[in-house]
């Protein structure tokens, strides 16, 4: 068994006594996976010789294959304002989540004396129903299957400390999700050893109780187990990001009734958290009792001050800033469930270069990578644990285990992510149908108390679509800040009437598109259905309870209460197909996504980076200009640009300029040429700058036969750590190198040097090729391949190839 040890040993000499006391490290490898309920199979005797050996994280659902059949169901979805029962195909994605699974693995414990140790093992998450053995003895049980939990196994050990076994049951219900929830050991596990004596897990809080330039001072509270009675010594330093260490306090203090151990320090110039200078320091926490050391903790945190102010919006050290969100789910696409580090942080990366500054994770509770990459990177956060309470939207939804384990949940989320400096707010639940039950604002209360009681630092908000319902029945005046969803046309009203002077668009928009479709006559239109199951990137059709981009980046940019908005959504996702969501099989991912699935920005990304994106310039043309059937046709086109003004022009004939005007919603955000006559060549955007001066230009040529395959990453050095990733960009070009636009065939991949082949995905919602097989077929000229470093340094090469066409090579560097 490999063991990581999350601590260095080698390189902190000064902490290796510590260290030794505290031991934590992951289950990754060598897991026995089965799929089906098995009779016996937490038994130490249970011989599992004959199942999967798998590497956690693992999501046993993503391998497929897709089917029409799998979680079939025949709903009413309320919240869209359904009324009848209908066959909703692809719902939960089209893959097989539903059913029992089973996972075995042994651990060590080295020196190991029941007396002095404690042994806890920690679940990221597991979806779900989680049943923890440890030799053959239950020792937990963990219904939500998005929820980090732990449990102290510490009398269940083997007397030597050896070959320990954990297995592991799950379960997931059908129609227990409105999305692809994943299925299985999808997050890390963790084994946590320490002294009698130690910090538990989430055993620190920190705040920042007095931010200023020149100064912050820093209140630690500090759980200490098995010391009631005693005097304990708690050593602290302080460290910023250079190692330097610019705070450090010695207190002793006699510990009763499991009371908190609190010290306050101070940092001087503290280095404030943003998004754009994402400071982070640690806390690092020495535990003595009688001289003896008996643990070392370390808490990870930003100081930055948040402040909501009525009528005024948001403040982040003192300046003032609107969201600028985006909401995900938590599915990697082709990835499935299965957490990534370098996946998701080529998420956030894509999403920042777009301006966006802040992410909703919804709705439910997010993995601890997430939210430390949030804070490394810079983007603020909205954590949300719900999408149902004790009202059911799903048949096997949370509402089955709400009442038990509601506080439970709510008490895990909050103090794992309090000390995160990227939250700054929590979420109680979205669209919850309890919004609307006469006293549905006391189950609102008790969840907003529990926040507060947990950390009272962070405003509670909820996502709201009752928007009538819950301006008369006190649920929105109650929050903290109410946070509606859709409705923008509400939100005046929803601001003269609530007492909280302030409105979050908790979650917007819902426009749905298909990277590289685009349909005629260019209009706007909610539930537009189409032959090919496809929905156009004029970026003008939503959902009958959607809208269009535009109004809420208008209702951000002109009411100073609306602390901005979280779109819906970031990337697409598995599952949830509008509009092609009843009995439209073969859909079985979403078109709300501004980035496809295959991780590729739809047009509707220019569209938000024109506005977000202050830094840089954007100057994005759309559609593409080969279009044999339309020669002689109207054919629209649009340009997304921060630019004040551009002119358009065809096969070198201006088609006029255009610049920003107020005569509609779309005027004010987009360029629009809505007469342009197609004809095959050269279609040639002019963007000119405050003084009218030509400052960038950007063309598209009509393409001829597809020639070659190309691949670009921007992932030319990943690391060797068998779990790095690059994303393969894979495009059809024409002789000259123009992108063929309508090209859709079959690519086949090879990987040979220091990785392997991963997953690929299109982005094409209708497309069920799997993800994991070395084949993929191309959506409108593109799709993505991931390569996955191997654990020894190297090159690693991806070749694509298709009939009839030059094939693709790329290198890539793992070190
Ligand atoms: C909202 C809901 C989301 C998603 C979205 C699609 O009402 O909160 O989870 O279903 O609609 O537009």
């Amino acid at each position: 068994m490999i063991r990581v040890f999350l601590c260095c040993l080698l390189f902190c000499p000064s902490l290796l006594t510590a260290q030794e006391l505290r031991q934590s490290f992951l289950l990754e490898k060598d897991w026995r996976f089965s799929q089906g309920d098995v009779d016996k199979a937490a038994s130490t005797t249970f011989d599992d010789s004959g199942w999967d050996q798998v590497t956690v994280p693992h999501d046993w659902a993503i391998y497929g294959p897709f089917d029409r059949v799998h979680d079939l169901q025949e709903v009413a979805v309320t919240q869209n304002g359904e009324k009848v029962a209908t066959v909703k195909t692809g719902r939960t994605g089209g893959l097989p989540y539903v059913g029992v699974g089973w996972y075995r693995n042994t651990f060590d414990v080295d020196a190991f004396e029941k007396s002095q140790k404690r042994v806890v093992l920690k679940f990221d998450g597991a979806m779900s129903e989680a049943r923890v053995y440890v030799n053959g003895q239950e020792v937990c049980f963990w219904p939500y299957g998005y929820n980090a939990f732990h449990c102290d196994v510490t009398d269940f050990i083997n007397p030597s400390g050896k070959d320990n076994l954990v297995a592991v049951r799950l379960e997931n219900r059908p129609q227990s999700s409105r999305w692809y929830p994943g299925a299985g050991l999808y997050r890390n596990v963790h084994v946590i050893v320490t002294d009698q004596v130690h910090v538990p897990v989430w055993g620190t809080f920190v705040t920042t109780p007095f931010v200023s330039d020149t100064l912050a001072s820093v209140r630690l509270e500090t759980n200490i187990e098995h010391a009631d009675g005693k005097v304990v010594r708690v050593t602290t330093d302080i460290i910023d990001g250079e190692g330097k260490v610019v705070s450090s306090k010695d207190n002793a203090q006699k510990i009763n009734y499991g009371q908190p151990f609190v010290q306050h320090l101070e940092v001087l110039d503290p280095n404030l958290w943003s998004p754009e200078s994402p400071a982070l320091y640690k806390a690092i926490s020495r535990i003595f009792i009688d001289g003896k050391l008996l643990d070392s903790y370390e808490t990870r945190f930003g100081i930055r001050d948040i402040k909501f102010v009525a009528d005024r919006g948001f403040f982040l050290n003192g300046k003032h800033r609107k969201f600028q969100g985006v909401c995900n789910h938590h599915d990697l696409g082709p990835l499935g469930a299965a957490i990534n580090v370098s996946a998701l942080r080529y998420q956030l990366e894509l999403l920042m270069d777009m301006g966006c500054d802040a992410i909703r994770t919804a709705h439910n509770m997010p993995a601890p990578e997430l939210v430390e990459l949030c804070d490394e990177l810079g983007l603020m956060m909205m954590i949300e644990p719900f999408d149902e309470w004790e009202i059911a939207k799903c048949l096997n939804g949370y509402h089955r285990f709400f009442e038990d384990w509601a506080e439970r949940d709510m008490v895990n989320m909050i103090r794992h992510f309090r000390n995160n400096p990227s939250v700054v707010m929590w979420s109680i639940g979205n669209e919850v149908p309890t919004q609307c039950s006469p006293e549905g604002y006391k189950v609102a209360r008790f969840l907003q108390d529990i926040c507060h009681r947990e950390d009272p630092t962070r405003p509670v908000t909820c996502g709201m679509d009752q928007v009538s319902c819950v301006l008369e029945n006190g649920f929105a005046s109650m929050l903290d800040i109410p946070g509606f969803n859709y409705r923008v046309h509400r939100y005046g009203e929803a601001y003269a009437k609530l007492p909280q002077n302030l409105l979050l668009g908790a979650e917007t928009t819902s426009t749905v598109s298909s990277r590289g479709v685009y349909k005629f006559p260019v209009e706007k239109k909610a539930e537009a259905v189409y032959a090919d199951h496809q929905s156009s990137s004029y970026d003008l059709e939503h959902c009958s309870w959607s809208n269009l981009p535009d109004e809420d980046l208008a209702m951000a940019d002109d009411h100073a209460w609306s602390l901005g908005q979280f779109v819906w959504t970031g990337f697409d996702y598995l599952g949830e197909p509008s509009p092609y969501d009843t009995d439209a099989w073969p859909n079985h991912s979403s078109m709300f996504g501004i980035i496809d699935l295959a991780s590729i920005p739809k047009d509707r990304y220019y569209l938000y980076r024109s506005v977000w994106n202050k830094q840089s310039k954007t100057l994005h043309v759309l559609p593409h200009w080969t279009w044999a059937e339309r020669v002689g046709e109207v054919t629209p086109v649009f340009v997304y640009t921060n630019y004040p003004s551009a002119e358009l022009f065809i096969n070198g004939k201006s088609q006029g300029v255009r610049r920003k005007t107020e005569e509609t919603v779309q005027h004010r955000y987009r360029l629009m040429w809505t007469d342009v006559v197609y004809e095959p060549g050269e279609l040639k955007v002019v963007a000119y700058d405050d003084n009218g001066k030509l400052a960038e230009e950007k063309i598209v040529r009509t393409a001829g036969k597809p020639h070659q395959i190309v691949l670009e990453t921007p992932h030319k050095i990943i690391a060797a750590d068998g779990k790095s990733l690059a994303y393969v960009r894979v495009k059809v070009l024409d002789k000259e190198g123009n992108l063929c636009p309508n090209e859709d065939a079959l690519v086949r991949f090879s990987v040979t040097g220091a990785g392997q082949y991963r997953a690929a995905a299109n982005g094409d919602p209708t497309c069920l090729d799997l993800f994991h097989e070395p084949k993929m077929h191309l959506f409108n000229g593109q799709l993505t391949a991931i390569v996955q470093a191997g654990d020894r340094p190297g090159d690693v090469q991806l070749e694509a190839k298709s009939k009839g066409l030059k094939s693709g090579k790329i290198f890539v560097k793992v070190e």
